[in-house]
């Protein structure tokens, strides 16, 4: 008997296919809501050609523009089947079995997989019970020459945070990238959020030579179908992710989509203004049932339901609406996920909340 490998035993990831989510009003895994504008969806259509299908992908003219767009220079940059496999890539590229991998936890779920793939030893910072990160024992995890458990490879930050939505301001972070810098831990700071909070660590890239930047196109770009993301870093350490690269970094459909977007900041900024008075709006009728909400700086809201959970979760899938259920999810166990998109959408969903609590 042929077995996998031993640093993969502790890895389930035999779940069946998702099931097709036509129809529904998808507010379980923090995509753009509603989906990229039909009349965008068509130009992008009309600039593919049968070749676009038939021949490997041109990733030259996205990484000229990307580049231009983001102020850096292309040896920076590297793209790839969304942050994703960036993500995937940091630890294959950076990492080495046996080595400690620092994440504040609750994350997103695939730090963790990756790290396990890689052999790492994943030492998890729990957030405070109010979802607050404590600053100060994670910058007494990065202090140079510490023992146990050792000052790790690398420290993987999502921020906003992938599972809470929480948010670290850039004068909290700064003395945890100081730090890090001291100890030469690689930061990969997962910015897959930054368009809800507007502000990054991009300008400062050039201080931190220890820091690469994971960005997508999956969430206020609305490509999550097409599989895009990019990491920027220093040319050094891109050269290095570089060597994980597979062939061809990601399909045409996906070039041809993300250069369009590229050229039209205006529709993503209206995806993300839309988002954000969605989600105010959302919190605010939240609020008139006192229902404990984590404060979120991304595309989502931790609710806490309480005991209308069942029956909203109930009323919710009888009208199609699909939303993440956090049974099971250690701290967020009893929360529910909700991804947030313009008034239209999150209302059908404050709704329901509104009939529950009018009835109990
Ligand atoms: C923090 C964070 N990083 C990365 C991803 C992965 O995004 P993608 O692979 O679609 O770019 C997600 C998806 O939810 C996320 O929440």
């Amino acid at each position: 008997l042929i077995r996998h490998r031993a640093e993969l035993d502790g890895l389930d990831r035999t779940a069946a296919p998702e099931q097709s989510r036509a129809g529904f009003l998808r507010l379980e895994r923090n995509e753009l809501v509603p989906e990229l504008d039909q009349a965008a969806f068509d130009e992008i259509i009309s600039a593919l050609t049968p070749a676009s299908f038939s021949a490997y992908p041109s990733l030259g003219p996205l990484y000229a523009e990307l580049a231009a767009s983001l102020g850096v220079s292309e040896d920076q940059l590297l793209i790839g089947a969304g942050s994703d496999w960036i993500i995937r890539a940091c630890f294959e590229t950076f990492c080495s079995p046996g080595d400690h991998v620092l994440l504040p936890v609750p994350t997103y779920g695939m730090y963790e997989v990756y790290a396990q793939i890689n052999g790492t030893v994943v030492d998890g910072l729990p957030h405070r019970d109010d979802f607050s990160l404590p600053l100060d024992v994670l910058l007494d995890r990065l202090r140079a020459g510490q023992r146990t458990p050792p000052v790790p490879r690398v420290l993987g930050l999502a921020n906003p945070n992938g599972a809470l939505g929480s948010y670290v301001t850039g004068s909290d972070l700064e003395p945890i990238l100081r730090r890090a810098r001291e100890s030469d831990v690689l930061v990969v700071l997962d910015e897959a959020y930054v368009d809800y909070v507007g502000d990054t660590w991009l300008p400062r890239l050039g201080e931190f030579p220890n820091l690469v930047l994971v960005r997508t196109f999956s969430k206020a770009w609305g490509l999550a179908g097409l599989r895009v993301g990019y990491a920027i870093g220093g040319a050094d350490l891109i050269g290095g992710l570089r060597r994980v690269r597979p062939n061809v970094e990601i399909n045409q459909v996906g070039v041809e989509a993300a250069r369009y977007l590229l050229r039209r900041p205006g529709l993503v900024r209206d995806h993300v203004q839309r988002t954000l008075a969605g989600k105010q709006l959302l919190t605010a009728r939240l609020a008139r049932h006192g229902l404990a909400v984590v404060p979120g700086s991304a595309n989502f809201l931790q609710v806490r339901l309480g005991p209308c959970r069942e029956a909203v979760l109930a009323r919710l899938a009888a009208a199609q609406i699909l939303v993440k259920d956090q049974r099971g999810a250690g701290p967020l166990d009893g929360w529910t996920r909700i991804t947030v998109g313009p008034a239209a959408q999150v209302s059908q969903v404050a709704d329901v909340v509104d009939e529950v609590m009018a009835r109990d």
